[in-house]
């Protein structure tokens, strides 16, 4: 168990604060992990984070202290999460995508395109044993509706919650991504899609929390292990005070909700943080969409870590307040990370007992007899890769692993069933997967389930 790492960010003095209050600042440095905040009656307050980067701070230490470790792990198949959180206008976009996401200027790219470096150098650096395929999708939080940011019409995607993949966005796109030039430019199409509005503190405000997510699969071509690490970056929308930014109208409708959810958050962590520990304690992940989503990340599945972005001007020092107190909060929250679920599965199937495994393998064998190997291969590539195979000794286990995975692969099984039946035609192919079932007990148990849905 660790604590989350918890950074503060204090970006430049913007213009209109240098015009309203000259170069008067609310904090004062002490060293790179702590600084002295005065508060609006001029009190003094200590604050210490794992690191404190000042108005000077550049892109890439942000990136080297936030992201980098993430990144790393991500790629050994442990999910991460990254979140910037602040008042509008601090900078939390800013820090995500740098002033673009195809920002070639190498000082000031943000946190998403040195991810994506981060990633494809990892992969490169690799033993040759290690194959890595990674998928990326995105979506925003809008007025509590979480929409696909690569297909628009997709615009009210289920969050659901299953015991072996953590939280799941149903129908969500994945786009298959093979270079850096690739990732930002599928990035940049979906950032494009993203709500953005003008308010009288951000011309350029995010009106919408938006969640970047690379899926990270890694092949081992020596022993066909197959493992994923998930990492998520989520540039949330601003906390705003309505009288600052001059909400109206549609803008105001947005400011609430967007308030709503983030003190939403903000009793997930008190939750997490205050109430006693262990099952009595009830969390409302559930009061929003986006502590729903980040509910892998806040309740310790996952590797997080929060960058809490702040003004410097005193005109801003009762948010900046709120934001550091959050964030001296959330560091309070213990992590666990695992290794994701999909290795977890194909290790149980390497417990199978031998005379479970001769029965699979005589099953096998007289498939190939009737079919092409391909098809054999193909099918059986297919259920392991969705997570159907699991040790049939923990019936419990596989049962709800199994009702998980029908829903969320019913859709890729139909495509590899279409084509198996344009070739071998639906009587034969009944037969296999009858076959399968008796094999596979736990699956047994659900044949016609599993048929109807297929559409059989
Ligand atoms: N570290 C920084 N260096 C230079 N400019 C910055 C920095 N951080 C933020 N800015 C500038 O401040 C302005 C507001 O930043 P940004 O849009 O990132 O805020 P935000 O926190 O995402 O706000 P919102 O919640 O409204 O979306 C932008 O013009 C941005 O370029
Ligand atoms: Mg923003």
């Amino acid at each position: 168990m660790s604590n989350i790492t918890v950074c503060a960010r204090f970006r430049p003095l913007s213009s209109k604060e240098r015009r309203d209050h000259g170069d008067a600042v609310c904090i004062q440095y002490v060293d790179s992990e702590t600084f002295i905040f005065k508060d609006e009656k001029a009190e003094e307050l200590t604050f210490s984070f794992d690191r404190v980067f000042y108005d000077k701070s550049e892109q890439i230490d942000v990136y080297r202290h936030l992201a980098q470790p993430i990144v790393r792990d991500a790629l050994n198949a442990v999910n991460g999460t990254i979140i910037t959180f602040g008042q509008t206008g601090a900078g939390k976009t800013y820090s995500m995508e740098g002033p673009g996401v195809l920002e070639c200027d190498a000082v000031k790219k943000g946190l998403l395109s040195r991810v994506v470096e981060g990633i494809f150098e990892c992969t490169k650096s690799s033993d040759e044993t290690s194959k890595y395929s990674i998928k990326l999708s995105m979506v925003e939080i809008y007025m509590e509706k979480v929409r696909d940011l690569f297909d628009l019409s997709r615009d009210n995607i289920q969050i659901k919650e299953t015991k072996t993949q953590g939280i799941m966005l149903n129908g969500m796109m994945e786009m298959t991504i093979k270079d850096p030039q690739e990732a930002l430019l599928t990035l940049s199409k979906g950032i494009a899609n993203r709500a953005v509005g003008e308010t009288q503190m951000n011309i350029a405000s995010s009106r919408s929390h938006c969640v970047y997510m690379f899926t990270i699969q890694q092949e081992s071509t020596k022993d066909k292990r197959a493992r994923t690490g998930k990492l998520n970056l989520v540039d949330l929308a601003g906390s705003e005070k309505v009288e600052k930014t001059g909400a109206e109208g549609r803008v105001l409708e947005e400011a609430k909700t967007i308030n709503k959810s983030l003190s939403a958050l903000g009793n997930v962590i008190n939750a997490l943080t205050c109430g006693p520990m262990g099952r009595g304690n009830h969390i409302p992940y559930r009061d929003s969409k986006l502590t729903r989503i980040l509910q892998d990340a806040l309740g310790g599945n996952s590797r997080t870590a929060l960058l809490c972005c702040c003004s410097p001007s005193p005109t801003n020092s009762s948010e900046t307040l709120s934001t550091l107190r959050f964030g001296a909060r959330a560091k309070h929250i213990k992590a666990s990370p695992r290794v994701a679920n999909e290795d977890r599965c194909i290790r149980e199937l390497e417990v199978f007992t031998p005379i479970k495994r001769e029965s699979r393998d005589k099953l096998l064998n007289e498939l190939q007899e009737n079919l092409d190997i391909e098809h054999v291969q193909k099918l059986e590539e297919l259920f392991i890769q969705e997570g159907i195979l699991f040790d049939p000794c923990s019936i419990e286990e596989s049962e709800l692993a199994y009702e998980d995975v029908t829903s969320q692969t019913i859709s890729s099984l139909q495509l590899a069933l279409e084509e198996l039946l344009s070739t071998i035609g639906e009587e034969e192919l009944q037969h296999i997967l009858f076959d399968w079932c008796l094999c596979y007990q736990v699956l047994d148990q659900s044949l016609p389930n599993f048929q109807s849905q297929l559409g059989f």
